[in-house]
């Protein structure tokens, strides 16, 4: 029997999240070298000269926490304080600060409390307030470096925002952007999938922020692009708002008059962050094909259908996931977030212990169940080289009976690595977790913007990880180069499992 052959197109505009990903794959065989223009490096700042400048003191008044308690909505979000602008600075500066400076040959580097691909920061954070303590309603842009809030348009956002908000809605509203050729000018075609994860990890920071001052928050991913875009008053070639997080609030008793939305005379143009800027018809297809809204009476990605095709290693029990009886925390936050860094100095003579490794897989085991997590169809699987009392392996982490299954014994760190564009320092972490879905079952299920979705839950969880490995004084590293086929070989897992994100975490030299 002849198939009949789908075509590029065809594929693409049945399955285009599928057909991204695949085609922003790496192969060994196919991998070209791309030299960085130096001359057109893209600013990491963006900046909006003329608008009124509130700047955020570098000072958070709060008590230090856990941040494995952060990580746990329900232990946290009752009863916030009054929202006033020394509030939202703090929050701000939480979610998004400079950590460290770093010289390089082509000049020099600021670290942030977020990581991201290669540090090229794609990511902009905006807040649309309406009018609160020492801020009047509008919207704001964050400077991260010198930190401020910038006024960029005066008046109420809520309406034009969302059709269907309510008058006496009183809600802040934090938008998380994209500027694509920040992360294209390096990694050209696969850079959308790290606007996408970088995203989540800033966001993921944000919504700690939030909780740390107790407000609950709503992430919002399928809302009305050119709507949002519009109000934000980028130019959606070059930039676009991936995310956005609603925090409802109790409103002062003196409430301002509503005001109209001042125009966006001339602010698109700040979304140009290089002289040449390069637009990538790949990127420009997937973000296009993912704007549409999520197919309505979603369906559940099934996950844990998924292991069901391996069978468990004989002789092995399954591990119950249970919340960890000694969490060995030497960090707490918000100080964890100046010392959250990409560490990839891990030592392999020294194992993962017991503790440390039940703490991350409870963390990871939490977040994944989480109903936002849940229905995405995210699944997570271990490997593990070098844990105290584990024998070394692959695990499937099955979030239906909160169990960690044995399902390929062997240590598979190096061969990993040697799959990860042959970074090497990845063989000597004590583990890899792996963060993967199948595309076109998540596309069936819930539409193509399911990507959108699915990325940003990689993102977060990367976040969690780099700020528990952080917390208990670990290593981690956040890995999103590798060759797709290669990578699913080494475990043996289905032709039809995409490989979304890889971190490492383990014992590094101190
Ligand atoms: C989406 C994403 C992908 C990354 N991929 C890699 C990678 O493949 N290899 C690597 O060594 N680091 C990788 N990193 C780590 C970044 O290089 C690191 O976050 C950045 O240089 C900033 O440094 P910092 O994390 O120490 O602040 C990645 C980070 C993110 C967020």
């Amino acid at each position: 029997m002849i198939l009949p052959l789908v075509s590029e197109r065809e594929e693409m505009m049945q399955n285009p999240a599928l057909h991204y990903h695949q085609l922003s794959s790496y192969e060994r065989s196919k991998m070209d070298s791309h030299a960085l223009d130096w001359e057109n490096e893209p600013s990491v700042y963006k900046e909006y000269p003329g608008g009124e400048v509130f700047p955020i003191p570098l000072e958070v008044k709060m008590p230090p926490v856990s941040v494995f308690e952060l990580f746990q909505p329900q232990l946290r979000e009752e009863n916030p304080p009054p929202l006033s602008f020394d509030l939202l600075g703090q929050i701000m500066l939480l979610a998004e600060m400079l950590t460290g400076r770093a010289r390089h040959a082509n000049g020099e580097i600021w670290f942030r409390s977020v990581a991201s691909a290669g540090a090229l920061y794609p990511c902009e954070l905006y807040v649309a307030c309406p009018g609160i303590a020492g801020l009047s309603a509008g919207l704001y842009h964050y400077r991260v470096k010198k930190p401020a809030l910038v006024q960029i348009r005066t008046g109420n956002l809520l309406p034009e925002l969302f059709e269907a908000s309510a008058p006496d809605e009183s809600r802040l509203v934090f938008l998380v952007s994209a500027i694509f050729f920040r992360s294209s000018w390096k990694y050209r075609d696969r850079a959308y999938r790290y606007h996408l994860l970088d995203s989540g990890h800033l966001l993921e920071n944000l919504l700690l922020a939030l909780r740390a001052f107790s407000f609950a928050a709503q992430v919002e991913s399928n809302f009305d692009d050119q709507r949002v875009n519009d109000v934000l008053a980028v130019d959606s070639r070059r930039e676009a708002c991936l995310a956005l997080v609603r925090v409802p609030f109790t409103p002062p008793a003196a409430t301002e008059t509503a005001v109209p939305l001042s125009p966006a005379d001339g602010l698109s143009r700040r979304s140009q962050v290089a002289a040449r800027e390069k637009f990538y018809e790949t990127i420009q297809q997937i973000h296009q094909a993912t704007s549409s809204s999520l197919l309505s009476g979603r369906k559940k990605v099934p996950v844990d259908d998924f292991w069901s095709r391996y069978r468990p290693v004989a002789g092995q029990s399954d591990k119950e996931i249970a919340p960890p009886v000694t969490v060995n925390e030497v960090c707490s936050y918000p100080d964890v977030l100046l010392h959250r860094r990409s560490r990839r100095n891990f030592v392999s003579d020294e194992p993962l212990s017991t503790s440390s490794f039940h703490v991350v897989i409870s963390l990871v085991a939490e977040a994944v169940a989480s109903p936002s997590f849940a229905s995405l169809g995210l699944t997570c699987g271990f490997l593990v080289g070098s844990v105290a009392g584990t024998e070394p392996g692959f695990y499937a982490l099955k979030t239906a009976d909160q169990s960690l299954t044995l399902v390929a014994a062997g240590n598979f760190l190096s061969h990993m690595a040697h799959a990860c564009l042959d970074q090497r320092w990845l063989g000597k972490a004590a583990v890899h977790i792996l963060l993967f879905t199948d595309l076109t079952a998540l596309e069936n299920a819930v539409g193509a913007r399911g990507y959108r979705d699915v990325m940003l839950a990689a993102g977060r969880l990367g976040q969690r990880l780099y700020l528990g490995a952080a917390a208990l004084e670990l290593g981690c590293c956040a890995v999103g180069a590798f060759y797709d086929r290669e990578a699913v070989e080494v475990l043996e897992l289905p032709e039809s499992t995409n490989l979304l994100y890889l971190l490492a975490v383990g014992p590094v030299k101190k």
